[in-house]
């Protein structure tokens, strides 16, 4: 089994900052890479917020925070990933730019490094099949909020050697979090169950059967969700949902993956939810 020090982050959006953080909170030395110089300090200024936010509520103390973040290096360029022995992408949902990114990193990087995709709805297969080391790539989709969320789908293929599964599975523990083990299918287990709820949710609303704050109240109170499906909606980000939906139902076919035609007004509107300022609730203090 491959022992995994130096990890990759390629992208430092919500979730990639999210995975940075647990990383390196959990020893790693963490190197994170955005496209430009302003992602990536927006990336590190919230992680370096959030580890200030647990410091303050005591869950770790200054120098716990300190050590942290020293762990944590940014850069711009790909090639500074060259030492990591893993490298995850959280990077936009789209095939093509994940596949053009593996193919650099296998030039970039030594042939024992595992390449984990974040991806929430594509399959591995398919960026496997661009690559020269088949047996190496992976998916480790983490849930956001990543430093909270307890899961992660570990995703192998039918060409993945089994040594790297235990390798990234054995990451996923040290990192303080929970794996299961997943065949590679479009959604893997748990969007393949919360995106066609969370779709229900809106075709429900859109029907008129109740208002969202009704939904959302029935799910929390009834089912014993933490939040409902429709602030949900909101706090994955609307068009995040519907680029996945529009993925899982190009896999599938089946109408219980489709965006909803109110998903689609209210992405082409801008009411994306949180990152917005609006979605199905309004979030003046988030993104407005
Ligand atoms: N980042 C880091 N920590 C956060 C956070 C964030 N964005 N949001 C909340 N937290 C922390 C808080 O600091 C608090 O920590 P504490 O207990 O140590 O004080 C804890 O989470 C609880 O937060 P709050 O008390 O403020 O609020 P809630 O109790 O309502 O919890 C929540 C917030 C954890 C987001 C909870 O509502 C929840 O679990 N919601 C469901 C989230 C979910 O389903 N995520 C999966 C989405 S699907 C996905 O990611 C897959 C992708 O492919 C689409």
């Amino acid at each position: 089994m491959a022992k995994i020090e130096r990890v990759g982050v390629v992208g430092c959006g919500l979730m990639g900052s999210g995975i940075a953080q647990v990383c390196a909170q959990a020893g790693f030395r963490t190197m994170v890479r955005e496209v430009s110089p302003d992602r990536l300090e927006g990336g590190l200024r919230s992680i370096s917020k959030r580890l200030e936010r647990l410091e303050d509520k005591e869950k770790i103390n200054a120098a716990e925070r300190e050590a942290a973040l020293a762990r944590i290096d940014g850069t711009t360029e790909l090639a500074d990933l060259a030492e990591c022995d893993m490298v995850i992408e959280a990077v936009v949902e789209d095939l093509e730019v994940k596949n053009a990114l593996w193919r650099e990193l296998e030039a970039i990087c030594s042939p024992e490094a595992i390449f984990a995709s974040n991806t929430s709805s594509l399959t591995i297969t398919e960026m496997a099949a661009t690559t020269g080391g088949r047996g190496r790539l992976i998916g480790l989709h983490f849930f956001n909020p990543v430093p909270v969320m307890q899961l992660v789908e570990v995703v192998g293929t039918i060409e993945t050697n089994h040594s790297v599964l235990e390798s990234a599975t054995d990451f996923v523990r040290r990192l303080g979090k929970e794996p299961i083990a997943c065949r590679d299918a479009s959604g893997f287990v748990v969007n393949r169950l919360l995106v066609p709820y969370m779709m229900d949710a809106i075709r429900m609303l859109e029907q008129g059967v109740a208002s969202a704050e009704d939904i959302d109240k029935g799910m929390q109170l009834g089912a014993g969700h933490p939040m409902g499906p429709l602030a949900l909606c909101d706090f994955v980000g609307n068009d995040t949902l519907a680029r996945i939906g529009d993925i899982m139902y190009e896999e599938y076919r089946e109408r219980r993956y489709a965006a909803p035609p109110l998903l689609k007004r209210m992405v082409s509107l801008g009411r994306l939810g949180r990152k917005s300022g609006r979605g199905f609730y309004e979030y003046p203090e988030d993104g407005g």
